[in-house]
């Protein structure tokens, strides 16, 4: 499946399915990576293994329905069938994802419906959440308000920092979103409004 991945930053989820595809677990061709954030190490990361890179500043453009509809333009040059965002710090617009005739993917560090938006893991222990995790889910026009494929639950310990947090997280992030991707690609999620289901070899998880 020809897979496109949108990441602002560091990377390091982006690593991770990198490293998934390359080992054949996982069964995507990452064909393009993009960014909006001109020196995001995720383009140095994508690029060390020759994944063609492009960057799409926000302020290149008269307004962000035009960076869309260069991202599509993009995309469909690249035949993408699949969308994943990794770290994409950018809320994507809804005529870009009316217009996307492929699925879209995102990860984020807490246990949607809580804690959505910036600095997830701040919010959680801010809270006092005694567990907190990461979820990957479909991207509809809300705020990591979309159909919810895998989600795992991570504790807050005490004298947990934000950084401590999000490093626990993370390491579960690296191992979730590879699999989430892996049963879509295999055909093993079904979604019914927002009701996912992952499909097992005898019926349902
Ligand atoms: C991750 O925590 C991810 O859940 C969130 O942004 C962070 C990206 O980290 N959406 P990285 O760039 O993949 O290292």
């Amino acid at each position: 499946m020809r897979t496109a991945i949108l990441a602002s930053g560091r990377g390091s989820n982006l690593e991770a399915l990198i490293k998934a595809s390359e080992s054949g677990s996982l069964p995507i061709e990452i064909v393009a990576v993009g960014s909006d954030q001109l020196g995001a190490a995720a383009l140095e990361r994508a690029k060390e293994v020759g994944i063609s890179t492009r960057v799409f500043p926000v302020g290149d453009y008269p307004h962000r329905q035009a960076q869309e509809e260069d991202l599509l333009i993009w995309m469909r040059e690249n035949q993408v069938e699949l969308l994943l965002l990794a770290g994409y710090m950018r809320v994507l617009g809804p005529k870009f994802l009316r217009q996307a005739n492929f699925p879209v993917m995102n990860i984020h560090p807490s246990l949607l419906p809580a804690f959505p938006g910036l600095h997830a893991q701040r919010q959680a222990l801010e809270y006092g959440v005694k567990v907190s995790g990461c979820t990957v889910h479909f991207v509809d026009e809300g705020l990591d308000s979309g159909p919810i494929i895998l989600q795992e639950a991570v504790s807050v310990l005490p004298g947990d920092t934000e950084e401590s947090l999000a490093q626990r997280i993370l390491e579960v992030e690296h191992r979730l979103y590879p699999e989430a991707v892996r049963r879509f690609v295999s055909g093993k999620v079904e979604r019914t409004g927002r009701r996912v289901q992952i499909l097992q070899q005898e019926g349902l998880e």
